[in-house]
């Protein structure tokens, strides 16, 4: 059976949710966060040590404003709502992605991060403002401004993941077959699953089947 250290996930639908059953895009953004609880709660029972969520991408500010604001809004109420929760059960934040953002924001992620630092029993990534290319950009400038050699090795140092193993699996929920950024270098070996539901229809049992799933390939890591 394969060992399971690392789910990642693109968590596709939610506008579509929100007009498909007649409320607002937005709507399907609220509904989405309630999945993010239970998939959270799911991960640590299925013994996962790390969860990486993709909430907003470097592609996202084409969005209206309205949309961008209203999901920024409840990304902040999450937080402020949830932080006890996070502390109180041994559940570690961590923010990837580029921070240009208000002070607010910036510091409601530093004060999440740094309040729930020493917590062990999973560690949840929320990607945000994160673009795969600009990442390995980033990390290849860093390279040369030390003036060190460009090996595999040294790109992983500086990618935001630098200290997360590379995802075994990754979901994208939305009936969507790609995967938009999404961290391009770490998913190099991943084993992808595309579901069909929407992000605030993806239950307990749908990620259930998926893991099960998973359990049973044979994964070769290019050898044979
Ligand atoms: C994709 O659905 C979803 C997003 C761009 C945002 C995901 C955000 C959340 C679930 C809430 C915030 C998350 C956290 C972790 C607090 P879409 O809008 O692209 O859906 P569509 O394909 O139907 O348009």
């Amino acid at each position: 059976m394969n060992p399971l250290n690392h789910v990642a996930i693109i968590m596709d639908g939610n506008g579509r949710w929100g007009i498909k059953n007649r409320k607002s895009r937005n709507e399907g953004h609220k509904e989405g966060i309630k999945t993010v609880e239970l998939i959270i709660k799911d991960s640590i029972k299925h013994k996962i040590k790390y969860l990486t969520l993709f909430a907003f991408s470097t592609e996202n500010w084409k969005r209206p404003t309205k949309e961008i604001n209203y999901l920024y809004k409840l990304l902040e109420r999450f937080l402020v709502t949830k932080i006890k929760i996070f502390e109180k059960n041994n559940i570690r934040l961590n923010f990837i992605g580029d921070r240009n953002f208000s002070i607010k924001i910036k510091n409601l992620l530093k004060s999440a991060e740094k309040r729930t630092s020493k917590n062990t029993l999973i560690q949840v990534n929320i990607a945000l403002n994160y673009g795969a290319k600009q990442e390995i950009i980033n990390s290849i400038k860093k390279i040369f401004k030390m003036k060190k050699r460009i090996n595999e090795k040294n790109i992983e140092k500086f990618l935001y993941t630098f200290d997360v193993p590379n995802p075994d699996i990754l979901i994208r929920t939305g009936n969507k077959k790609r995967l938009s950024n999404f961290l391009l270098w770490q998913l190099a070996y991943t084993e992808i699953f595309f579901e069909k539901k929407l992000w605030p229809d993806f239950n307990s049992k749908d990620f259930k089947k998926i893991l099960n799933m998973y359990k049973k390939i044979k994964r070769n890591f290019g050898g044979i």
